[in-house]
This record gives C-alpha cells, sequence and structure tokens, in this order.
C-alpha cells in the first residue's frame, strides 16, 4: 500500500515514519524545502524520542520517502493525509488555509480515485471545505473523478509521540463511504492486530472527537488547579486529594496533576477554537472559558509564590529555573509555562539563571540573552536565591541538597510540578513551596 502525507510536522513525521514501520510505503511531503533536504539527509527537525532511529531504518529499507512535490506521487497513491498547520487566526479559530492549499493541489493534479484524509486538528466542518475545494479544481479541468474524503484526528502525545501511534488508545475514522472506509482500515490493520480499537464515525463527530477529547483534558487540569488552590487555604493536600479522587474508576488516575498551567501547541489552540466554534454558532461555552482564564492565572502561581516569600521585596534577587518546555522530553516551548514565569521575573527585576536538558536553544531563540543559560542544573543554582521547578524532567527528580545548600545563596524551593518530598527538603533546611 501506498500514501502520501502533507506536512512534516510532529503528526505528519511521526504518522509516516510509524506507518513506514508497519510495511506502508510513504512519502513524506513539505513546502519546506530545507526541512526536506534535511530529512533526506537523516536530519530530524524535531526532537522525539525512538523518531530518529525509527526513520533512519525505514529510509534504509527504502519505504519512506521525503519530497516538496506532492504531484510526483498522486497517481501512485491510495490516500493522501494532510497534516499540516492549522495555527490559530488572530480571533483564536483555526487558519484553515494551508489545509485547503493541500485539497487545491490534489484536485488540480489528481488523475484516479483517491481517499483524501484530513488528520490536522480541524473545526467541524472542515472536511465539506475540503471536499468543495477539490470537486472545485476537478470541475475547473472539466473532469469527473471519484474521491472520498475522510478525518482521523491524531491524539499522540509529543515526548512519546512514536508510542502512542504505535500502540494507540484507539483510532477514530471519520467516513462517507465504504470504499474510503476499506482503504482505512487496511492502512491501520497491522496497528490493530491485537485488540481492535477502530472507531468509525460520520464526519462531523470525528472532528468534534479531537476537541472535545483535549478541551476535557485541559478541563481536568484547571480544575485540579483550581482545587489545588483552594487546598492551599484550607489546609488540604492536593496529592492526597488527587488520588482519593483517581481510585474512583469514574474518575480515573490519570491526567489529574496540579501544577503551573499546561502548555503546548494543542490545549491552548484548541480550547481557544472551541470556543470560537460555539460562537460562531451562537452558542457560549461557559465551562470552557474558566478552563482558560484558570490556566492563565496558573501561569503565574510561582511567580506569586516567590514574591510572597519575600514580602514584595525582589528586586535584585537571583533564581534558578529548571525545565524551560511545557513538559518534559520535548524541546518545544509553544505555550510553556515558563515563558510566562520568565516574563513576569525580569520584569520585577530579577535575574533568571536557566537549565533544560533539551530546550536551551529554543528559548534562546525566542527569548535572546534575556536569561542566562546555565550548562548544568546545579549551575544554575549558584548564588540563586530561590530554585524553581517548572517542568518535570527526569534528572530533576532527585538532585543533591547537600550541592544545592553549598551553591544558593538562599533556601528556597517552589515546585511547580509536586515533584518533591516536603519532610526531605525541610531536614535539609530548606523552605519548600508546592502547588496545592
Ligand atoms: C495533548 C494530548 O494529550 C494529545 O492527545 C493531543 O494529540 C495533543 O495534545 P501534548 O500537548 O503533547 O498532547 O501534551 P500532554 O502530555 O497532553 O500535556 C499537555 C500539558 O498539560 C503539559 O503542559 C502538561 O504539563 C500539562 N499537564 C498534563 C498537567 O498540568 N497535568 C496533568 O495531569 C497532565
Amino acid at each position: 500500500m501506498k500514501i502520501a502525507i502533507v506536512g512534516t510536522g510532529y503528526v505528519g513525521l511521526v504518522s509516516g515514519t510509524c506507518f513506514s514501520e508497519m510495511g506502508v510505503d510513504v512519502t513524506c511531503v513539505d513546502v519546506n524545502k530545507e526541512k526536506i533536504e534535511q530529512l533526506q539527509h537523516g536530519m530530524i527537525p524535531i526532537y522525539e524520542p525512538g523518531l530518529e532511529e525509527m526513520v533512519h531504518k525505514n529510509v534504509k529499507a527504502g519505504r519512506l520517502h521525503f519530497t516538496t512535490d506532492l504531484t510526483e506521487v498522486l497517481d501512485e497513491v491510495e490516500v493522501v493525509f494532510s497534516a499540516v498547520g492549522t495555527p490559530p487566526d488572530e480571533d483564536g479559530s483555526a487558519d484553515l488555509k494551508y489545509v485547503l492549499e493541500v485539497a487545491r493541489t490534489v484536485g488540480r493534479n489528481m488523475n484516479k480515485y483517491l481517499v483524501v484524509v484530513t488528520k490536522s486538528t480541524v473545526p467541524v466542518g472542515t472536511a465539506i471545505k475540503v471536499k468543495q475545494a477539490i470537486r472545485e479544481e476537478l470541475e475547473q479541468r472539466g473532469v469527473t473523478l471519484e474521491f472520498d474524503v475522510a478525518s482521523n484526528p491524531e491524539f499522540l502525545k509529543e515526548g512519546a509521540a512514536v508510542e502512542d501511534f504505535m500502540r494507540p488508545d484507539r483510532v477514530v475514522v471519520g467516513v462517507e463511504s465504504d470504499r474510503a472506509k476499506e482503504s482505512m482500515t487496511r492502512l491501520y490493520r497491522p496497528f490493530m492486530l491485537t485488540n481492535d480499537r477502530m472507531i468509525f464515525t460520520d464526519i462531523p463527530s470525528a472532528e468534534m472527537i479531537k476537541y472535545a477529547a483535549n478541551s476535557m483534558l485541559a478541563t481536568r487540569i484547571s480544575f485540579m488547579n483550581d482545587v489545588a488552590n483552594l487546598c492551599e487555604l484550607v489546609g488540604a493536600d492536593i496529592n492526597m486529594v488527587r488520588k482519593g479522587i483517581g481510585a474512583d474508576t469514574r474518575i480515573g488516575q490519570k491526567f489529574l496533576y496540579a501544577g503551573c498551567g499546561y502548555g503546548g501547541s494543542c490545549f491552548p489552540k484548541d480550547v481557544k477554537a472551541l470556543i470560537k466554534t460555539a460562537e460562531q454558532n451562537g452558542y457560549e461555552m461557559q465551562v470552557l472559558k474558566a478552563v482558560e482564564s484558570v490556566n492563565e492565572r496558573q501561569k503565574s502561581v510561582l511567580f506569586r509564590k516567590f514574591v510572597n516569600h519575600f514580602s514584595g521585596d525582589v528586586k535584585g534577587k537571583t533564581v534558578a529555573l529548571w525545565g524551560l518546555a511545557f513538559k518534559p522530553e520535548t524541546d518545544d516551548m509553544r505555550e510553556a509555562p515558563a515563558l510566562v514565569l520568565i516574563d513576569l521575573l525580569l520584569n520585577a527585576g530579577v535575574t533568571v539563571k536557566v537549565y533544560d536538558p533539551i530546550a536551551m536553544d529554543e528559548c534562546h531563540r525566542r527569548i535572546g540573552d534575556t536569561v542566562v543559560y546555565c550548562k548544568d542544573m546545579y549551575e544554575a543554582t549558584v548564588d540563586a536565591d530561590a530554585l524553581m521547578l517548572v517542568t518535570e524532567w527526569k534528572e530533576f527528580r532527585v538532585p543533591s541538597w547537600s550541592v544545592l545548600k553549598k551553591s544558593m545563596n538562599g533556601r528556597v524551593v517552589i515546585d511547580g510540578r509536586n515533584i518533591y518530598e516536603r519532610r526531605e527538603l525541610e531536614e535539609n533546611g530548606f523552605e519548600y513551596y508546592k502547588i496545592g
């Protein structure tokens, strides 16, 4: 089976590579020439565990190809996936120009039946627009060709993308015809051998499932952050509360971690887009509006704890900040809570010394030399009045408190991900602040 995937971002590159791992012949397409040349030479533009090895293996096996020209392969492939970006418009709705451009390119150049699948996260109603765009191009050419559109939202998480794709909880596919359903079933069969987790729906439902899933997860996080803040006021402990409520199988243990706010390329964007879709349909998503505002507030919670500790007297202080990426195992800093925190600290006249195992270059690209970049986690703590933990990378989990006692100027640890033990910190003479 041969397929093409347009867009070599997280979703496109990981999907393409994983399909090729299962024996499918995959051509990944991107308009960015430089990126494609790099990929052809085995250079991976993103950091994602396990991806590089898998790309090399499948390129070598002749199953994974990269090109800038989709039209080269249109006559050979059975399915075209569109995994291009859908950046938020100024008003928060998803910008569909790249998705529709792919549709038009297909319409202008196709010569046989194709299934055109949208994998990017797109608002309900997009597949209809894709279909319309292809149809218009075919009409312009004066040809009649059969084709199908489908929606196949992707649920992979950054940092565990390959693992998630290879062993999905479920594969959701919105289709309109048996022919498209048959192609998609064949394509995903290798992933379903031990457990069939295909869910076929109509197209609008598939499009909605992705937004509803991300919004539900974001809601859990904002809810827990809200409860955590209340726990602090009434003397309860959010970790105990989390365990207690998560034991209810209807609630479950996952995604209940309070912290310094969610970030990334999906949650903030998708919550905004769903609020917008509702507005466009004359409806107000009240819960999601609160989810968003709780998250905005939560991104400054570490700063507030820091200011309170020093009774407002923070000008001229130095902070060691561990973790810049929006979560561990990625160098992605889109909507990262660390960016908001750094901004607040710098505006308050604080010197910020940062360390992240992977995201240092990305941080420099975004905010230049406004902060001090340190070569390791301990160097960042030299002369620091406080240590702030923002991203829970594994290497930050059991630091040497005796080294920190010598290197730091102050004895304050503010833990934005609740990974340390209060008792251990206090035994070592530190004042410890956590979330909830
Ligand atoms: C998310 C969805 O999980 C995935 O299914 C979808 O395809 C894309 O969006 P991702 O953005 O990669 O994936 O990250 P995820 O692991 O979900 O974390 C998102 C944010 O939530 C991170 O900032 C993380 O720190 C935060 N988070 C997560 C919490 O604050 N608490 C939790 O309990 C879980």
